[in-house]
């Protein structure tokens, strides 16, 4: 298209509506359903926050145990779905994921179904499915036989069982179903986007989903809270923090768990996990040696951002203390990623019913920048 201007990021475009969730990076605001996040996350479960978003409204508290029961019924994975985390045991848990999440339409009739009843039928498969496959995938890779789903426990439960063949202390499986509910949904991200963008095409949920899984990894999007684990590691004492940092900001590389292209003040997800991590490092020593140290070199990373990067407001992103709230509940790094996706269903499912809902292809244009007017001739 020539003369319009390129929005190379597409910051400032607003490319649809949406009833689902709204952030202002002013206010530093995350409101889901019409719910402050601080409101939701460790009030509601996991599985009543997905409803409510499937829905349109938080359903009655006496709900909640037949909405956790139909969910727990979809839990298990059909035995080809298991073969493919099979082969893929050794491959990072997000990717196997993203190829276990492609089959898990096998058992619907019509996966092709994108109207409301078909949509809805998806989600709650996709979302009691991704942390059977996370969980079977951990065991496989240790050589192990995976854990079949229990289903008297909630999501979060059920999936540290699945994970440790034992059940959780109830405040270990509360901080990570606070954790999904304060990650299932934020506007307009890179996989909610990608997730959007093809179900605009009429393709249909799992299509949309397993998309959004590859949009997700990457580590300016989903990626980052493993990598800020292994800086508090490789950082090791709070007073080696300014040196750790500058090197890095010497060398050009940016600080995992800091800034947003939204967010201009400290991200409000940062601060409801900021407590879980507190609460999880409660009287454990190792938890709380590394909260202490998180804590320090949150407070140098935004002084050094500061002074090297005056005015563009990098601040505390949500990833810095989830990678302390999953490591404190007993989940290796390279779990980070596809743990925050089994929170992130919920909230894709619902923007793909929405799009669906909407149908308008979303297809936008770009600016041609190579050469017109060649020949073959002239090769
Ligand atoms: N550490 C160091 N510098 C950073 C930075 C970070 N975490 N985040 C941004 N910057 C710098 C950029 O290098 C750029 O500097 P420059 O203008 O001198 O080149 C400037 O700040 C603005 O960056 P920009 O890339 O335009 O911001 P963005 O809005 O596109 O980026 C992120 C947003 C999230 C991709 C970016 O802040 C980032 O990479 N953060 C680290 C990864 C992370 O935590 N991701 C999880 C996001 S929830």
């Amino acid at each position: 298209m020539a003369g319009a201007a390129v929005a190379t990021g597409l910051e400032g475009v607003v490319a649809t509506s949406t009833k689902l969730s709204m952030v202002d990076g002013q206010a530093g605001e995350l409101v889901i359903g019409g719910y402050p996040i601080g409101e939701l996350a460790g009030k509601v479960s996991f599985e009543e926050a997905a409803t409510m978003l499937w829905r349109g409204a938080l359903p009655a508290k006496e709900d909640a145990p037949a909405i956790q029961k139909e969910l727990a019924s979809y839990r298990a994975l059909r035995p080809e779905t298991l073969e493919i985390i099979k082969t893929a045991r050794n491959a990072p848990p997000i990717d196997a994921l993203r190829m276990a999440c492609a089959t898990l339409s096998l058992d619907v009739s019509n996966p092709n179904d994108i109207s409301p009843a078909g949509d809805l039928a998806l989600a709650k498969r996709l979302t009691a499915r991704f942390p059977t496959v996370v969980a079977a995938h951990a065991r496989l890779r240790q050589g192990h036989d995976p854990i079949p789903p229990r289903s008297d426990l909630n999501l979060a439960a059920n999936f540290l069982y699945m994970v440790f063949g034992e059940e959780p202390h109830p405040a270990v499986a509360k901080a990570l179903d606070t954790y999904w509910v304060t990650v299932m949904d934020h506007g307009m991200n890179a996989s909610t986007f990608t997730a959007r963008v093809i179900a605009s095409t009429r393709s249909d949920m799992v299509s949309a989903v397993t998309g959004a899984v590859g949009a997700l990894k990457g580590p300016l999007h989903g990626g980052a809270p493993g990598p800020v684990l292994d800086m508090l590691v490789d950082i090791k004492s709070a007073e080696k923090a300014e040196a750790w940092l500058s090197k890095e900001l010497d060398a050009g590389r940016r600080i995992m768990g800091f800034g947003h292209r939204v967010y201009k003040v400290r991200d409000p997800r940062a601060e409801v996990l900021a407590r879980t991590a507190e609460e999880m490092a409660g009287a454990d020593l190792q938890n709380r040696k590394l909260y202490d140290l998180a804590r320090s070199v949150e407070k140098t990373a935004l002084r050094l951002l500061e002074q090297r990067k005056p005015g563009r407001n990098l601040k505390t992103n949500v990833e810095f203390y989830t990678a302390l709230v999953l490591q404190s509940v007993g989940l290796q790094p390279d779990q980070f990623v596809a743990m925050f996706a089994c929170g992130r269903v919920a909230g894709w499912c619902a923007h793909v019913t929405e799009q669906h809902a909407q149908d308008r292809l979303i297809r936008p244009q770009s600016e041609y920048t190579g050469p017109r007017g060649l020949t073959v001739g002239k090769r």
